[in-house]
């Protein structure tokens, strides 16, 4: 397979460089609230800049699905992108035709631009050759650094690579270093810890894992529907029982290939995931046919940090619990930072993403113990699920720079 040229391979000097970036960032009245996806992209745009490359970022926001939306307009993260760079920005009322052209040809060696939403143009989502070659005519050379998109065939992610000589940017190189050091040539044991509502959207994921993983801890919401399969009561909690069948592949799956799953041998329930309701810690065989479970129980949590002290590797991906509800965060917070101090120790790499991850370990407090922390959602989940990823099989294709 062809490896993925980097920024060492490229020569931007004096090139006009179109960086797929994601700034695709949570906004409320118009401001961006969280800016960790720029400070992943900072690296990428400060070595390009301090290399004299003009730099150009196109990015989408939210899913204005081809129609000119001003609410989604990108004008409004260029304060939040200017302030955590570190220098000016330019902005592009449109991201192809004269209005971009116009900002590009201003730019000089070393300044930062941004264009406008590309989901603005139908074309984007479509991978529309036209559109493709419309936003290559804005470059010299194209760098994609946004993971977070790779699972989309856009025109940004796709088209272009087919037009420019391509690499990735220091954000997905790390981001491919972590994912593969984690699922594709692992140091053994590995767990995986997934968590979160569905069964059914995770079905390809926990076949994979399961297929891969030494031990397979599952949580939240979705371990209902796995103890249900298995003829477990689980009162009036969350629960897929149209998935038994599906449940009970995976877990032949599992058998079959040697790997361990563990699911919640006790659990704390409720009558309601709100603040403030009674709780009560139960057996897991022992459920109240009228409360609803909304945290793995402590013994749980206990089994599973120790269990992490004897892997080597773990990926995670979910809550445990109901963590936005205290006290429903305990599970997700004692396994969480029982991982981040393995991590810490050195004995444990640690590896998550996809969904509400981020806020779980967030909320945790141990995003900057873990070794690596993705702010991917769909991407991440595609990736675990051993799926090849069009932005990234595009990378690879070789074009000369
Ligand atoms: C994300 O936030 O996960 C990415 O920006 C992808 O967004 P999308 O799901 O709208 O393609």
């Amino acid at each position: 397979m062809e490896r993925i040229r980097t920024l060492d391979d490229l020569d931007v000097v004096g090139k006009r460089v179109l960086v797929r970036a994601d700034l695709n960032l949570p906004m409320v009245n118009g401001r961006v609230t969280d800016r960790i996806r720029i400070e992943r992209l900072a690296p990428t745009v400060g070595e390009l800049s301090a290399r004299r490359a003009r730099v150009v970022l196109m990015s989408h926001l939210g899913r204005p699905n081809g129609e000119v939306a001003p609410e989604l307009s990108l004008r409004a993260v260029v304060g939040a992108l200017a302030e955590t760079l570190g220098r000016p920005v330019a902005f592009a009322e449109d991201c192809v035709g004269p209005a971009a052209a116009r900002v590009v040809e201003a730019l000089a060696p070393g300044e930062v631009a941004l264009l406008e939403n590309l989901r603005f143009h139908r074309g984007e989502q479509d991978n529309d050759p036209a559109f493709a070659a419309a936003l290559a005519a804005l470059g010299d050379l194209y760098v994609n650094d946004a993971f977070s998109c790779a699972h989309r065939a856009h025109a940004s992610t796709v088209g272009i690579t087919r037009l420019l000589p391509a690499a990735a940017g220091r954000g997905m190189q790390a981001e491919l270093a972590h994912l593969e050091r984690a699922i594709e040539r692992p140091e053994r044991p590995v767990a995986a810890v997934v968590g979160g509502a569905k069964v059914s959207g995770k079905l390809e994921l926990l076949g994979n894992l399961a297929g891969r993983a030494d031990m397979l801890a599952i949580g939240g919401a979705m371990a209902n529907t796995f103890l249900h399969a298995l003829g477990v009561g689980v009162g009036r909690s969350l629960c897929e029982h149209e998935a038994a069948d599906t449940v009970r592949r995976v877990l032949d799956q599992a058998r079959d290939a040697g790997c361990d799953v563990v699911l919640p041998t006790d659990a704390v329930v409720a009558e309601a995931l709100a603040e403030g309701v009674d709780s009560a810690t139960v057996s897991i065989k022992a459920v109240p046919a009228d409360r609803i479970i909304a945290d793995i129980g402590p013994a749980t949590a206990e089994h599973l940090a120790r269990r992490l002290a004897q892997c080597r590797i773990c990926v995670w991906n979910g809550p445990l619990g109901a963590f936005e509800i205290a006290p429903f965060d305990a599970g997700t917070n004692r396994v969480a930072r029982a991982a981040a101090e393995l991590t810490r120790a050195g004995t444990l790499v640690t590896v998550a993403g996809g969904g509400d991850t981020l806020a779980a370990l967030r909320h945790a407090g141990v995003v900057d113990d873990f070794s690596y922390v993705s702010t991917a959602g769909g991407a991440f989940l595609e990736w675990l699920a051993g799926n090849e990823l069009p932005g990234i099989a595009g990378l690879r294709r070789r074009r000369a720079p």
